[in-house]
């Protein structure tokens, strides 16, 4: 169990009592569980089941049931697989952790579930405070969610009333912001808006693209067409700093400085996406690792935090109207989350010595060497901190997917990522053991070479 000092607000797990009684609860929940195993039939049937009543397949059978442990999950049928895509970033310390489930077990039996931004509760105020205590002296408020697509749509209507009249968005291609009808127009991803009616009011920007030396000059320049063909119109420029989605590409701080600079130079805001980032590059924020705090008008968070929110400068505070709806949150999320941020902070994971620096260069090592067992089956790597992809064979989609179904055969969880090159990317926790590690890898290396088998391909 980690014991670390808690710094913001009381919790009522100092009280041994509590902690005790949550203790016993999840024992119990846990014990009965193992026993209550479906059989494989079961298990198939509830899979279809699932696959039925929300009309499509899953992207394979992991249906969980029970506590974990670690990078380990527990499904259904109480087999375990590895889990390097923590349910696209949500478990940032993995699966069973003890504190955590303490933590959630406790701000559950405070009150039921969810709680509203009309009388919100100490989990909010303790959330919301060490949020703002990590984003830097700019960011004054913290608007709290139910996702980060929400986080997303309130950013965007802030920026918009802001700088009202101005009507128009701008983003980097291949970006990633959600699935509202307006952040469908954002993310450029043609399926992710097919038959939707668009406002036709964003404008994409190339990312950086590290083979070409005048990159961010082209970006710059794209930029400045822009904003001279669409004088006074945009509100603000999206900047997601690693591209989750989109094949975890990311770009050297001067890239983001120069073109924040220039928004900020053209009178439009800087609005950042960490919803995928949070917790996961070496810095709790992504613009703080790459020193560019000073830059940020808006950032939202997400996935890790177990919660969502949009944090903001004395300046974006928009009127009373503007942003508001029933739920904040679960008292579970925010309470789970805040306990996370305190943990990433007490427990050494920050920094550029920090766990997840260390976890990063593990696994990059144990990727270079997978390379060279396997030159053909492993292209090139992109990805920092705990977001790691790499391109399988020859990066076509159907190559990528077949190695990610060798590998959930072989135990371990994966998740593509970008198109053309299509990658294998990977949410590791935080927490993720050497152990663990080469597990994976020695599951991944089978299944590379299996699919090479079965389509006759060199490895
Ligand atoms: C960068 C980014 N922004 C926004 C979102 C949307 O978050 P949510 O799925 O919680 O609505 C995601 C989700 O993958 C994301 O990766």
């Amino acid at each position: 169990m980690a014991k670390s000092k808690r710094t913001t607000l009381n919790s009522l797990l100092d009280s041994p009592r509590v902690r005790e009684a949550a203790r016993a609860l999840i024992d119990a929940v846990a014990e009965e569980a193992s026993k209550r195993s479906l059989t494989l039939k079961q298990f198939e049937r509830a899979v279809r089941d699932v696959e039925r009543l929300r009309g499509r397949p899953l992207v394979y059978p992991a249906l969980l049931g029970g506590t974990g442990h670690g990078a380990w999950v527990r499904l259904a049928d109480g087999t375990q697989k590895l889990d390097f895509v923590s349910g696209i970033g949500v478990y940032g310390l993995g699966h069973g952790d003890p504190d955590l489930l303490e933590t959630a077990v406790v701000a559950a039996a405070g009150d039921t579930v969810f709680q509203g931004h009309l009388a919100p509760g100490l989990e909010y105020l303790r959330l919301s405070k060490l949020l703002l205590k990590h984003a830097g002296p700019r960011l004054k408020h913290a608007w709290l969610s139910l996702s980060g697509a929400i986080a997303n749509e309130n950013a965007l209507k802030i920026l918009f009333q802001k700088h009202h009249p101005a009507d128009r968005i701008l983003a980097f291609e291949r970006g990633f912001a959600g699935r509202t009808l307006a952040l469908a127009e954002i993310t450029d991803r043609p399926d992710n808006r097919e038959g939707l009616p668009l406002r036709g009011n964003v404008n994409h920007v190339p990312f950086y693209d590290p083979a070409d030396p005048n990159s961010t000059q082209k970006s710059l320049e794209a930029l400045d067409t822009l904003l001279r063909r669409y004088p006074g119109r945009f509100a603000a420029m999206l900047f997601e700093l690693v591209q989750g989605e989109g094949g975890f590409h990311t770009a050297p701080p001067e890239f983001f400085h120069t073109l924040m600079q220039h928004c900020h130079g053209a009178g439009i805001g800087v609005w950042v996406d960490e919803v995928q980032t949070f917790g996961r590059t070496g810095e709790l924020f992504a613009f703080k690792r790459l020193g560019l705090e000073r830059e940020v008008d808006l950032v939202t968070v997400g996935k890790m935090l177990q919660a969502s929110a949009v944090l903001f400068t004395k300046a974006y505070n928009p009127k009373p109207g503007l942003v508001a709806g029933t739920y904040a949150g679960s008292s579970v999320g925010m309470a789970v989350g805040a306990r996370m941020i305190e943990r990433l902070e007490q427990e050494g994971y920050l920094g550029p010595e920090g766990r997840v620096a260390i976890l990063a260069r593990r696994f990059e090592r144990r990727l270079e060497a997978l390379r060279k067992r396997a030159p053909r089956a492993v292209g090139a790597h992109s990805g920092i901190g705990a977001m790691q992809a790499f391109v399988p064979f020859d990066g076509s989609a159907e190559l990528a997917n077949a190695v990610l179904q060798a590998a959930y055969q072989e135990g371990l969880m994966l998740l593509t990522a970008g198109s053309n090159p299509t990658k294998l990317r990977m949410l590791l926790p935080l927490n993720t053991t050497d152990e663990e590690l080469e597990a994976g890898f020695t599951m991944l290396e089978k299944a590379c070479r299996r699919v090479a088998e079965e389509r006759e391909l060199l490895c």
